[in-house]
């Protein structure tokens, strides 16, 4: 880096100030920073097993607080990724222990969709639209939280968006599901 950038180190150690919150999933293969070509200092990570972010998790939430009150990032980045183990773990009956309860939402995303996912093939597809139906119950757990109605409250720019990456090629799905305002996650922007 200093190579290329003398300066970077000593820019990054007086300020962090990022635009962008990523939520994403543990996973080895899914390298935030990476995917989106971001610096270290330009995006803000929170990471778990599938990408979740329920509304009773402190650690999300706390992550969530500082990002939007403090930071005042403009975006925030709910990334799913195909073939995730947390998603087919969630529904495929084996006991895992701890992480089974961890995995709870997902089989609540499931339960809601079954109709829809039956129609699917088994498998493969069946859990790439569920690891799609996930990042879209989590961006509304994100926009209906308190701490985003707040900002948009007070007028500060904010928009949560749905992204499922692609381990087979690299390549981001946006969802389009991006709300940026009450109206919107109410179904009236
Ligand atoms: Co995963």
């Amino acid at each position: 880096m200093v190579s290329d950038d003398a300066d970077f180190f000593r820019r990054l150690v007086r300020q962090q100030a990022p635009e962008y919150l990523w939520i994403g999933c543990s996973d080895s293969r899914v390298p935030a920073n990476d995917i989106v070509g971001l610096d270290p200092g330009e995006l803000f990570v929170h990471r778990n097993v599938a990408n979740l972010a329920p509304p009773q998790d402190a650690n999300y939430l706390s992550v969530l607080q500082f990002a939007v009150a403090v930071l005042k990032v403009k975006h925030i980045l709910v990334v799913g990724h195909y073939g995730c183990g947390g998603v087919k773990a969630a529904v495929d009956g084996k006991r895992r222990g701890l992480v089974d309860h961890w995995l709870h939402p997902i089989r609540e995303v499931c339960n809601e969709h079954h109709a829809e996912l039956e129609a699917l093939p088994q498998g493969g597809p069946r859990l790439d639209r569920l690891c799609e139906l996930n990042v879209i119950r989590q961006v509304r757990n994100v926009a209906s939280d308190l701490f985003l109605q707040d900002a948009w409250g007070r007028g500060q720019p904010v928009s949560v968006h749905g992204w499922v990456y692609s381990l087979a090629n690299g390549l981001v799905n946006d969802l389009n599901v991006t709300v940026s305002s009450l109206a919107e996650l109410n179904g009236r922007g």
